[in-house]
């Protein structure tokens, strides 16, 4: 009995030591030690000892198991370390090896210079409004001072949905609308960015679909000489100090008095070239004290209150940002100017 459980002990130890693999130190545990295992068989065998050698006999069967079953474990662990190297050898990444570079878009210079003009407009205390982009006749164009067959309707060539219902021509109504639900109702300080529709043929300087910002000013005491100082402040902030501008008198229906504000031409400085007609001035904008009617109209007492408004367009302050010559050039998507507006980090 004692040799063949010594043998039995030295043939598990060698196939132990002989294993490959994981799965093959599970195959001896099970063929020494399973239920119906080698070593098993001969613990189930000592009944038919005397009582006298049964717990010497037993003793050394345990020592036996023992011994084998930590052989196992460590050779299992042994040869799951290994299996892992090896997976790690063939799963390496060399992480020296540069990354692939992703290319990021850049933002296009509209959202830059919006950004940027906010900004400008939130330092002086005003916020963010929007409108509808389709829009109904009344706000486009009679909460406007412009009652149907107004003439001054002419100016901006519509595209009409409905007789109702129209591409808003610029963000004016947006006024009226603020106005009619703002309360309290002053100060009103807004401005507002938003996409416009005319029938107007594409040149250098002008889009049938362009952007533009208005802005409203609405309160106590409110002066032509506040909208001067605002787009002087917002002009210099943009530009810079040097930036020259110029204001003209000029007319629109739902301002009184009117005017429109240029700066320098940006495609020859000022000298006068093609693309300012000879003048070296590009308009950018309109404004005005904000006219009685159009303050009655949605609901304010002329007497009470008074304001300004302006109406700037983004694709002609971008221009004059960036020195570009052509507003064509921002709806191209061409990748060799896009990519000229990337910012650092980006
Ligand atoms: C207006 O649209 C008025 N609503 C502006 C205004 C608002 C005046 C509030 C008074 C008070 P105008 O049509 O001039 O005005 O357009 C305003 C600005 O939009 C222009 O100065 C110019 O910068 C820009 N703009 C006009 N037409 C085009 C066009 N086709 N393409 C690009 N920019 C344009
Ligand atoms: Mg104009």
């Amino acid at each position: 009995m004692e040799t063949k459980l010594q043998e039995l002990k030295d043939e598990a130890l060698k196939v132990i030591e002989a294993a490959g693999s994981p799965e093959e130190i599970e195959a001896v545990r099970v063929r020494f030690l399973g239920k119906k295992g080698e070593l098993t068989q001969i613990l189930r065998g000592m009944g038919g000892l005397s009582p006298e050698e049964r717990p010497r006999i037993g003793q050394l069967v345990n020592q036996a198991r023992e011994e084998v079953e930590s052989r196992l474990a460590a050779r299992f662990s042994r040869l799951e370390m290994a299996r892992m190297q090896q997976r790690f050898e063939a799963e390496r990444i060399d992480i020296t090896l540069p990354g692939r570079r992703r290319r990021a878009g850049t933002r296009h210079p509209f959202s830059i210079v919006l950004d940027e003009i906010v900004e400008i407009f939130a330092g002086l205390g005003f916020s963010v409004a929007e409108g509808p982009e389709v829009e109904l006749d009344y706000y486009n164009f009679e909460a406007m001072n412009m009652p149907r067959e107004h003439s001054a309707r002419e100016a901006w060539d519509s595209l009409y949905i409905t007789p109702e219902i129209l591409l808003r021509t610029h963000t004016s109504p947006v006024q009226a609308r603020v106005m009619e639900t703002m309360r309290p109702r002053v100060p009103i300080k807004i401005i507002v960015p938003g996409r416009v529709y005319r029938r107007d043929a594409l040149d250098a300087t002008h889009s049938p679909v362009f952007n533009q910002i208005e802005g409203l000013v609405v309160d106590k005491g409110i002066t032509f000489g506040d909208l001067k100082g605002t787009l002087e402040a917002f002009v210099h902030a943009l530009y810079g100090p040097d930036q020259k501008v110029r204001f003209r008198p000029s007319y629109f229906p739902f301002t009184e008095p009117s005017a429109e504000m240029d700066v320098s031409c940006f495609a020859c400085g000022g000298a006068g070239c093609r693309i300012c007609k000879g003048s070296g001035w590009i308009e950018i904008l309109g404004c005005g004290s904000v006219h009685p009617n159009v303050l009655r109209m949605s609901g304010y007492d002329p007497e009470e209150v008074t304001g300004f408004a302006f109406g700037m367009g983004l694709e002609r302050i971008a221009m004059r940002r960036y020195d570009i010559d052509d507003i064509r050039l921002f709806y191209e998507n061409d990748l060799r100017f896009l990519e000229q507006f990337r910012v650092e980090g980006r």
